[in-house]
Order: C-alpha cells, then structure tokens, then sequence
C-alpha cells in the first residue's frame, strides 16, 4: 500500500496547468457505447479511475488506444451487455454503463454497486426512472447481487426525481438518447459533468434541451455518429490546489482551469481570504496570512458549493482564526478527515444528527502518521499536512490516485516537500 510523505511549512508558488476532469470523463467514456464507430475523447485524464472505466470499454468488446492524454475508443464491435460484478464492485462508477449498454443493446447486466466510505450511495432513482422507460428489471445471481434489465423497446418518458442525483440524471440522458419518442427529466442534476456529457452526445448527434438547468429534454434519435471531443478540465482538482495554496501560502497560478465552474468554490477562499484574479481559463491565487473563518459552510448540488471540496475546505480551516461551521448535505458519512485532522492537532466537534462539524481555528497542526479514507479526503490531508509543523504521512495514497493524475508532481512543481513512499520507509 503507498503512502505520500509531506514535509510542512514550505510555501508555493509558480505556475500550474490543471488536468482534465475526471467527472466528465468517466460518463463520456461510458456514453461512447452509445456510438456504434469512432470517438476520440482530448483532454483526458490518466487516473486509475479512468483507466479502470476503459478496462469495461474492453470488455465489452470495445477497441481503445491512448496517445499522450487523447483517448481513441471505437464501439463498433461492441457485442457484450454485461459488466463483470468485480469491475463495479471496484469502481461504482462503472454503474453509468446501465444507461449506456441499455441504450446500444437493449439488454445489460450489471452488478448493484456497493457503497463506499462516503456514504450508501444507493441507485434507487437510476432504477425507479429507466422503469418508467418500458424496461424490466430483475435481480439475478447470489443474494440478488446482479441486476438484468431488458426491453424490447425503450420508450421516453417523463420523469421527476426527487433528488438531483448527478449520475441517475446521466444514466437516463443514457438511456434516452436512441429510445423512441421524448424523455422530460424534471429536477435533473445541474452539475457541469452533465452538461458535459450532454455535449458529447450532441456533439456526436443526440437531440438534448436544457443541459445544465433543472429541465432536460432528450428526443430519441436512431443512431449517433463519430466524435471528436474535448473534456472540460477538473474544477474540483483545481479547487483542491487553490485550497493547498492558501492553507501553505504562497502564490500560484494555475492555467487551463475552468473557471466558470469554480464560482462557489472562489466564493468561499475569498471570504477565507485568499486573493484571487480570475479570467476564463487562468486563476492566480495569493495567501499571506491565517485564513479568515467561515461562520457557516453548507455543501450543496450544484452551482452550491460542492460536496467534492467539502474535506479540502474543512482542512484549511482547521488553521482559521476563530471558529466554522460545515454542514455536509449531500452524503451521509463525509466527515472521516475528522479523526485524521485531530491527530495534526485540529480541534473539531461534530453533531452526527445534523451532520455538522464545527471547526475550531488553531494557529499551527503537527504532522502526523493518517489514513486516507477516500479520494478527497486523502488530497484534503495532504493540504493539512503542507501547513504543518514537521512531516506527515498520508497512508493509503492510492485512493488519491483514483482522481489526481500525479499529486505529488503537481505540488512539488509549486515547491512542496512531498514525494510516494511505501509502508516500510516511514521514518
Ligand atoms: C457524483 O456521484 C460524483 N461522482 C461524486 O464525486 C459527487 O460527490 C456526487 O456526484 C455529488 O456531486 C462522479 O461524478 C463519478 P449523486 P453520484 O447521485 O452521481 C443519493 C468524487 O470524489 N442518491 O448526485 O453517485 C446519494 O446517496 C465523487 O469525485 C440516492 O439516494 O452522486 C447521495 O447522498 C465522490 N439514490 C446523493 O444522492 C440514488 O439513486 C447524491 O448522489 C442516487 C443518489
């Protein structure tokens, strides 16, 4: 298992391109079933989480080939509908091929993913609504573990969700894209790795209204057509690195980001202090001083602050001077930092009823040997661990891998001390 070792206390500084986004491309790699040819998919980050989604793509029959960050994928030959349970069971991501292998093949079987440390994260909305699409469902397998779902036909529909869930929202665009007549997404995700899926689609064909709002319309259409497309970069990545300039200081900026996402996320490190120049695709950030406190943080579906920044906000402010609040809305169980960040000295109460953790200012952490518990939780412990005093060791760093395509590179380009180590040369 590796680990990343961080050495306190260095400020940043210097010039940082962002990474494509890793929540637009792993619905755009699933949504390149739906194109019976060729897609080539630019600016694609090469994470295990993506390298994981293409694996799927193989199995499915799929031919696919990297060049530098482009990946080539072409579906024509993709006869199997169904993915192996141990590929969802590693990655729950891999649920957006429902959608996906229902709409090219009117059949799938798939495994019911599990949660994960977040929280249960169900699939109960992706399920009640491609229902309401003339689909059958039925558990299979031991202890029902698997899911087969088939039609003859699948037929539009109108359907409201009672929560804008990101990837039930995908998974019906998914589903809709080549079924017959028109499907009315009523309280549909906002979030920008829909609108991106969305321009995929329509980019290779599809007929949607409404990407990005609460109201989306998808008319079926009876095939796509070869693709070149562009991912968006990752605004929770650049968030993550705004956030580790003002906890460590500093002065940085970052090019290639997305800046029209961040708008929530800027909101906030400039209430923390930070000053920040933005323009569409560059973002400077400068930190001198303790960051102010946040007297009440919510996280909400988006364009609210993101649940996805939540750890990393939580992190800086453990240094503020004086006290905040954070409110985890969306996921039940997002505060596993909590005894992590204690061990560095941070002084945190939570109220599990209200699933809220309030923050009390200190004016220096400590490092400390901590575990990450899942991928923003792992980054949000490296941004504690580059404002502490000393060195600290971030175990089970390959979580972090999931979403950043090098971490420890990215930072120690902006001068940190932080390099991978295995288990046995912690110091
Ligand atoms: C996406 O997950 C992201 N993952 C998550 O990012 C992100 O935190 C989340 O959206 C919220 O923004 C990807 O895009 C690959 P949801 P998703 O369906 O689609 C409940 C990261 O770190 N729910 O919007 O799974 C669910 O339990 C990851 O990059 C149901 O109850 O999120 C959760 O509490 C972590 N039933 C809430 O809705 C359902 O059928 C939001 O989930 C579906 C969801």
């Amino acid at each position: 298992m590796s680990s990343i070792e961080v050495i306190g206390g260095e400020q940043l500084k210097g010039e940082l391109r962002i990474q494509g986004s890793k929540n637009a491309a792993l619905p755009v790699i699933a949504a390149t079933i739906l194109n019976k040819g060729k897609s080539i998919l630019r600016n694609c980050p090469k994470i295990l989480d993506v390298y994981h989604m293409v694996n799927i793509l193989n199995e499915l029959g799929c031919e696919t080939a990297w060049d530098g960050n482009t990946l080539y994928v072409d579906s024509s030959n993709a006869a199997c509908s169904s993915v192996p349970e141990e590929s969802v069971s590693k990655m729950r991501s891999s649920i957006l091929f429902l959608g996906a292998l229902l709409g090219r093949h009117h059949e799938v079987t798939i495994a019911y993913p599990g949660g994960c440390s977040i929280g249960k994260r169900p699939i109960d909305y992706h399920l009640k609504a491609i229902k309401k699409m003339n689909v059958t469902q039925e558990f299979i397998g031991e202890n029902d573990t698997m899911i087969h779902c088939y039609t003859d036909r699948i037929i539009g529909n109108d359907i409201f969700l009672e929560f804008p869930s990101v990837g039930a929202t995908q998974n019906i665009i998914l589903t809709a894209v080549l079924s017959e007549g028109t499907t009315r997404i009523f309280n549909a995700a906002r979030e920008p790795e829909v609108t991106e899926v969305c321009n995929y689609l329509i980019r290779a064909g599809a007929r949607i209204n409404g990407k990005g709002t609460a109201f989306i319309e998808v008319e079926g259409v009876k095939e796509l057509h070869d693709v070149d497309f562009k991912l968006s970069s990752d605004r929770i990545v650049a968030g993550t690195y705004l956030a580790a300039v003002a906890a460590a200081r500093g002065n940085v900026l970052f090019t290639n980001t997305p800046t029209r996402h961040l708008d929530s996320t800027l909101r906030v490190l400039r209430r923390t202090g930070c000053a920040i120049e933005a323009t569409e695709d560059t973002i400077k950030v400068e930190s001198k001083h303790r960051p102010m406190p946040i007297d009440l943080l919510r996280t909400q579906p988006y364009p609210g602050f993101p649940t996805d920044m939540q750890s990393q906000l939580m992190s800086l402010l453990c240094l503020a001077q004086g006290q905040s609040t954070i409110i985890e809305e969306i996921f039940e169980s997002r505060f596993q930092n909590v005894p992590e960040l204690r061990k560095m000295g941070a002084a945190i109460t939570l109220d599990s009823k209200e699933n809220k953790a309030v923050i009390s200012g200190v004016s220096q952490l400590q490092g400390a040997v901590v575990e990450a518990h899942d991928l923003r939780g792992g980054a949000a412990l490296i941004i504690a661990g580059l404002a502490a005093q000393g060195t600290t060791v971030v175990r089970n760093a390959t979580s972090i891998e999931r979403g950043y395509e090098d971490i420890c590179r990215d930072l120690s380009t902006l001068g940190a001390k932080i390099r991978y180590c295995s288990e046995n040369t912690i110091g």
